[in-house]
């Protein structure tokens, strides 16, 4: 089948859109608004974009009433974001933290989850959750889109704290994503936890599977630091 969308209809029950680009990772993302009243909600619209140094970005659509999502309004206001892991054993409460609530709801309490300081920044880590980067505000991109709901804000930080738990590692020092099982968006009303994993490297190039590996200090000890060209 073929489509062009907004311009020739799919005809299927369901649009295929989102079942496509599969699966996205869940930007479990804390903020507090300026008075200090802390937000949570999940963004599957998410992803590092770089490494060194790293930078997240997560991407929110307007609100059903046409306004700008509070993780965005916070962001933006206070400079500072917080990314929680969205894991399989948390997955009915980020869920439950995706209500669109007026901004002096809590989404912690509405989840039953525990808040943990940040070392740098002011909005709280989820304690349940096994990783959390500690984000500075750097930019917001605003795309135009359609209907209510279509204009979107794609808010970039940079991650300038990471906690990862003691039991999340396995013996050979890597993260054990099999036993953390994060969770991620499929299309429709699906989603998928990470229950295999197999590796390759790229051939030919050390440089090239640092970058692989997005390990700044392998990739300097190979090429230096240079400036860009
Ligand atoms: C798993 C999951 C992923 C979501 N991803 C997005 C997303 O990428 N962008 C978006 O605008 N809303 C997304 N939502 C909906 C938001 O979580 C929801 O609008 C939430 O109320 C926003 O909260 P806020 O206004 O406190 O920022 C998602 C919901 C779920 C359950």
């Amino acid at each position: 089948m073929y489509y062009e969308p907004g311009r020739t209809p799919h005809n299927l029950p369901h649009d295929p859109f989102k079942s496509c680009v599969i699966p996205r990772p869940i930007g479990w993302i804390s903020t507090i608004d300026e008075a200090g009243r802390h937000n949570l909600a999940p963004f599957s619209q998410f992803q590092n974009v770089t490494f060194d140094p790293p930078i997240v970005l997560f991407c929110a659509n307007q609100r059903t009433t046409g306004k700008r999502k509070d993780s965005v309004t916070n962001a933006e206001a206070t400079g500072e974001f917080v990314w929680n892991m969205a894991t399989y054993a948390l997955r009915e409460a980020v869920n439950l933290t995706a209500q669109e609530v007026p901004p002096d709801v809590d989404e912690f309490e509405i989840a039953g989850l525990t808040k943990a300081p940040s070392r740098i920044v002011r909005p709280a880590r989820v304690a349940e959750s096994p990783i959390h980067f500690e984000c500075r505000y750097l930019q917001t991109v605003r795309l135009p889109g359609n209907g209510v709901m279509g204009p979107a804000n794609v808010v970039f930080g940079q991650v300038i704290a990471i906690h990862i738990a003691d039991d999340a590692f396995r013996s050979d020092g890597c993260i054990d994503v099999l036993k953390l099982r994060p969770i991620a968006r499929l299309g429709y009303y699906d989603y998928t936890s990470i229950e295999s994993i197999f590796s390759m490297r790229i051939p030919g190039s050390e440089a090239m599977n640092a970058g692989l590996e997005g390990s700044s200090e392998k990739a300097a000890a190979i090429l230096g630091r240079r400036a860009p060209v």
